[in-house]
């Protein structure tokens, strides 16, 4: 059955909601306000790296199926809302900013009928959803049916996770949301995905709670790389090795310079900021620690720098990929951006070379250096970094760029590339939580 329904927001979430929303076969309205993020969305392109979602969501804007709007007006006709704006962290505070989702709500109050339903998609700290339910209620002059929906989406896999997610959570107060968002859903559903009803806290939870965990996984890991690095052992063999107990697994035990994006870190954050809030602080204060180790690894990467060049000034080191995971160009809260920055900050000269970020970068930090060309970027360089583990960096010919460089010595940021192969080539490896014997 087709819905009708509305996205506010057309974000990273908003654009890849709608765009899964119409593939699934029903009629979408986006909202956004940014009216140069509106002009480039209505021209059909997507303002974001993000494989796969352009072509989708340009096919359903031609066909008609996305509509765009900045007017909340515009989306009065439809029967299920979903709010997909930003929670980044608050200037100066570790606590989420839910001004936009506070200004969503309420841009859309009063455009709601009785059987509306809104759904919230966004990452909220939990107990936001309550009081949204409230201040929509007195401006719509009813009560509003009010559900949490959260995403659980990846970059650089966003479409797909949309459309064949592992799970949908959602939290509601009333059967009548449930049932509408089941309706949504259906096709998904059909190909026998949980769909889980909990109560709106728990909804809230957990997408924190996921983050959490997974934070926390990398950061584990991480640990086990700075014991392994002052006593011969191996990070990434140890991760295989107690990745093969069924319950401890083996995704998400990647070692190298830690997460970033625009997800885990801030959502940690928020986590123990409204913990404090509600007089829990302690029960989550390990994940100052988590965001403690992950940082940490960043300060190795610049301590390693130190050691291989001596004083870093003027030094010439090339930057491979700096978005903050492969297939994106977000560099939001990006461990390589930050080293880069560090390292030119210490006076030594960064060349940045990614596939598909320097745009993004030219626009966040334009005092690095960018080279969109593999070979000219590590042409001269004294210290190579792999800061992203992009395809094209696993495949490339170590021999082809040992000819080229000042010094052969790299520091493997991600633990992907082929050690011995490089080795044989003549290079030095570092390898973030790995023993390696360079000859
Ligand atoms: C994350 C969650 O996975 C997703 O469910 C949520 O909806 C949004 O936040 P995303 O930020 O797209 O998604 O990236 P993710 O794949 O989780 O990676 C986050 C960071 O962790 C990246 O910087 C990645 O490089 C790093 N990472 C991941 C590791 O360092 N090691 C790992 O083993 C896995």
């Amino acid at each position: 059955m087709v819905v009708k329904v509305s996205v506010i927001g057309l974000g990273y979430l908003g654009a890849t909601h709608a765009t899964a929303m119409a593939e699934l076969g029903h009629e979408v309205i986006g909202i956004e306000i940014d009216s140069k993020k509106l002009e480039q969305l209505s021209g059909g392109s997507i303002p974001f790296h993000e494989p796969g979602l352009e072509q989708a969501f340009s096919r359903n804007l031609s066909s008609g199926h996305i509509k765009l709007s900045s007017d909340f007006a515009s989306l009065a006709s439809a029967d299920l809302h979903f709010i997909c704006v930003g929670t980044p962290q608050r200037q100066g505070s570790d606590a989420a900013d839910t001004s936009y989702v506070v200004s969503a709500a309420k841009a859309l109050a009063s455009h709601l009928r009785p059987d509306s339903v809104v759904a919230g998609k966004s990452t909220v700290p939990v107990g936001t959803a309550a009081e949204l339910k409230d201040v929509m209620s007195e401006i719509a002059g009813f009560e509003v049916n009010l559900a949490w929906n959260p995403e659980f989406l990846r970059e650089g896999t966003a479409l797909e996770d949309s459309l064949r997610p592992d799970r949908i959570v959602v939290g509601a107060w009333n059967e009548h949301s449930v049932g509408v968002l089941k309706t949504a859903y259906a096709p998904i559903l059909n190909h026998g995905t949980p769909f889980l009803v909990l109560d709106v806290p728990t909804a809230e939870l957990v997408k924190v709670a996921a983050n959490a965990f997974l934070a926390t996984k990398i950061s584990f890991i991480n640990a086990m790389a700075e014991v392994a690095e002052v006593s011969g052992a191996d990070a990434v063999a140890l991760a295989n090795a107690i990745g093969y107990d069924e319950r401890i697994g083996n995704k998400f035990l990647r070692t190298g310079i830690g997460f970033g994006g625009g997800c885990l870190p801030k959502d940690i954050r928020g986590f123990m900021a409204r913990a404090e809030e509600l007089g829990v602080g302690s029960a989550v204060d390990f994940l100052k620690d988590v965001d403690a180790i992950n940082l940490r690894r960043r300060d190795r990467v610049v301590e390693l720098a130190k050691q291989e060049l001596g004083s870093l000034s003027a030094k010439r080191v090339t930057m491979l990929g700096i978005s903050f995971k492969p297939d994106s160009d977000d560099l939001r809260d990006s461990p390589a951006l930050e080293i880069s920055q560090r390292l030119a900050k210490a006076g030594a000269t960064v060349t940045v070379h990614d596939p598909v970020s320097l745009e993004a970068l030219a626009e966040k930090d334009p005092s690095l250096g960018r080279e969109a060309e593999l070979i000219e970027a590590v042409r001269e360089a004294e210290l190579v970094i792999l800061g992203t583990e992009w395809k094209q960096y696993r495949e490339a010919d170590p021999e082809l760029l040992g000819s080229l460089v000042a010094k052969k010595t790299v520091i493997d940021g991600r633990n992907v590339l082929d050690v011995a192969r490089w080795q044989q080539a003549g290079w030095k490896v570092i390898a973030l939580g790995r023993s390696i014997e360079n000859a």
